[in-house]
């Protein structure tokens, strides 16, 4: 269904409107401080099974409570309330085509950046083409002069909307010094993760990443990998801690997330990652994630919440 920008339908506060009339107040904290936690969603359009497929979802959800809970709010949404509202929207928009979700639980009200409530939420589904050609084209990047945020102070685990200022800093230092994006390091001078996505490289055949542990997000596209790597590839997967570089000699290189996907990296610094063409792994590891985000590898359905139909009756999926 086509709907211009502002008409399309948002859910908030329970209630399902148009997205002009979603309105949020200017004093909030979430306004004034980026007192949010969310979760970006995406959900596929399967044409051949009519089904919208959305990505992960209690991996989402879990997230998010634990957002939640680590940013004290005074109030954590059930996985029931976080599902039911963004089906409900969905369908209300009977989006038949790629969408992005995006779930912000917010501190509303009049307090100040250390108020625990109210809380409340939105979910806004908002169509998403994807790029066909993807993997065409590589991306350039730099170690980013910022360091990425740790657990000890902000910590990268908690997916809250005021920590994509550290993303922020390091994208636009890299796009004004001429690359696509950027890596970061992490306190300990270790590669952490990308500015809005996780980090793998490969060498000599073997998938590396950096562990939870380095200041990344705990990223589902991440694990999705790592267990489509393992099993369906047979590939030798580590997570250990990256030097900048290892970066630099290593034979591929890519980012991943719910946004990006599989995103190739073909030069870093200056450096030519492998041929300067995108990586044979890479390339089988991009394929297989589609094939399981649209419900086409057998054995991931697991992986997969159908929008239209009765999910309820699907087993194992939400819990
Ligand atoms: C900083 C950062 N790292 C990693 C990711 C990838 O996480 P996921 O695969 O859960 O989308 C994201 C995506 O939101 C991100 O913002």
């Amino acid at each position: 269904m086509n709907r211009d920008e502002y008409n399309r339908l948002i859910w908030i506060s329970g209630k399902i409107v148009p997205l002009k009339d979603a309105t949020i107040n200017v004093l909030s904290p979430t306004a004034q401080f980026g007192a949010n936690v969310f979760e970006g969603i995406r959900c596929y359009w399967n044409d051949t099974k009519q089904e919208l497929y959305a990505f992960r979802l209690v991996e989402h959800y879990v997230r998010l409570q634990n957002s939640m809970k680590m940013f004290r709010m005074g109030n954590i949404y059930s996985m029931d309330e976080l599902r039911q509202g963004l089906i409900d929207v969905i369908k209300a928009n009977n989006y038949k085509e790629d969408i992005a979700v995006r779930q912000t639980v917010f501190i509303d009200g009049f307090g100040s950046w250390h108020s625990k409530e109210p809380v409340n939420m939105f979910i806004a589904p908002i169509p998403r083409k994807r790029l066909e050609n993807s993997l065409d084209e590589g991306l350039r990047c730099c170690i980013s002069s910022w360091e990425r945020i740790s657990d000890n102070n902000i910590s990268p685990k908690v997916k809250v909307g005021a920590n994509y200022i550290n993303s922020r800093m390091a994208h636009m230092e890299a796009v004004e010094n001429g690359y696509d994006s950027a890596i970061l390091l992490n306190n300990h001078g270790k590669v952490a993760e990308g500015t809005g996505a996780c980090l793998f490289i490969v060498r000599d055949g073997v998938l590396i990443t950096p562990p939870t542990s380095a200041s990344i997000l705990e990223s589902i596209t991440r694990s999705t990998i790592i267990e489509l790597a393992r099993k369906e590839l047979n590939l030798d997967v580590l997570e250990m801690e990256i030097n900048r570089t290892d970066l630099y000699i290593c034979d591929e290189a890519f980012l991943c997330g719910s946004a990006v996907e599989v995103k190739p990296i073909i030069n870093i610094d200056g450096y030519t990652i492998g041929t300067g063409q995108v990586g044979e792994i890479t390339k089988r590891i991009y394929e297989l994630y589609l094939s399981a985000v649209y419900g086409e590898l057998q054995g991931y359905e697991k992986w997969l919440t159908p929008i239209y139909q009765d999910v309820d009756r699907i087993e194992g999926v939400i819990t």
